[in-house]
């Protein structure tokens, strides 16, 4: 089932308009949200990311949190989901193309839910890494439907036969595709502070809060692709991926080409936080 435009109707039945602006210009936001023995994880921090989103480009969300909330608990319960993700965007609406707002367009919300498993055998295993150039916009904070910059360089790691794609902008090292990246020197934790250069990943701040609770020293600054090729340990964090060891970047083994003691230490402490069914 999915939710379109007000109400919940089969796969089959669901449809958009050519007209809309998601279509057209990218011009809407989303969030996946995990959900784990049926309960949604962390689903505060994401439905501020989504306010915070919708305030940034000027779009009013069609519902309230509470409203929002109520349709995604209903796509869980309708799917009997367990372990799943819920994707949801909403877009400026219907309207002629034209690139300034259309006046009186009314946004379009879309929702669904899917079991998802849990990324247990990369977390395990680690995942290997290509490193590219950051073509995205500067608003990278902004969970928006503009996404060719990573689409473009996953489909190089794709064509090399890598898991994911570092992106680095000057030699200045910002995130993944779809994670954010940490790297483990000297007992530390390092990445990139939370400006408009990454997504402010619910993952991320979740780790770095359980690392200074274990008394891990974590800086967050800019950090260089020569930083990065000296790693101890380097993983990736996301909402669908977790917490995932990078083991290899551009053919070279990171630190011993195998997931390290404080990556495993922060996967335990994460899964912790994990409601278990
Ligand atoms: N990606 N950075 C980018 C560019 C992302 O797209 C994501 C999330 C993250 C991690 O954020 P979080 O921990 O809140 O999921 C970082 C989602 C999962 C996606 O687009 O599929």
């Amino acid at each position: 089932m999915i939710w379109i435009d007000d109400r919940l109707v089969p796969e089959s039945s669901a449809s958009v308009s050519y007209m809309d602006r998601g279509y057209y210009f990218g011009d809407g936001i989303y969030e996946v949200f995990r959900v784990y023995g049926g309960r949604m994880y962390e689903a505060d921090a994401h439905y501020e990311r989504l306010e915070r989103s919708a305030r940034e480009i000027g779009l009013k969300l069609p519902y309230t949190r509470k409203e929002t909330d109520a349709i995604l608990v209903s796509l869980i319960e309708r799917e009997k989901a367990r372990n799943a993700t819920i994707y949801m965007q909403v877009t400026r609406g219907v309207a002629p193309r034209s690139h300034a707002f259309p006046a009186g367009a009314k946004p379009v919300m879309m929702a669904y839910c899917n079991d998802t498993p849990r990324p247990t055998p990369t977390m395990e295993k680690g995942i290997t890494a290509i490193t590219r150039p950051d073509i995205r916009w500067l608003r990278c904070d902004l969970k928006t439907l503009n996404l060719l910059g990573s689409v473009l360089a996953k489909q190089e790691a794709a064509e090399l036969g890598a898991d994911d794609v570092i992106l680095h902008r000057d030699g200045v090292v910002t995130e993944c595709s779809a994670s954010n990246l940490i790297i483990v020197k000297d007992g530390a934790l390092h990445t990139h502070p939370a400006d408009h250069l990454i997504l402010h990943g619910i993952t991320r701040a979740v780790v770095l809060r359980l690392a200074r609770e274990r008394g891990v020293e974590v800086r967050e600054r800019p950090f260089t692709l020569e930083e990065l090729r000296k790693a101890d340990e380097a993983f990736l964090t996301s909402t669908i991926m977790e917490i995932t060891p990078i083991v290899q970047i551009d053919g070279l083994p990171v630190g011993g080409g195998e997931p390290g003691p404080f990556t495993h230490r922060l996967q335990h402490d994460f899964e912790a936080t994990i409601p278990h069914n």
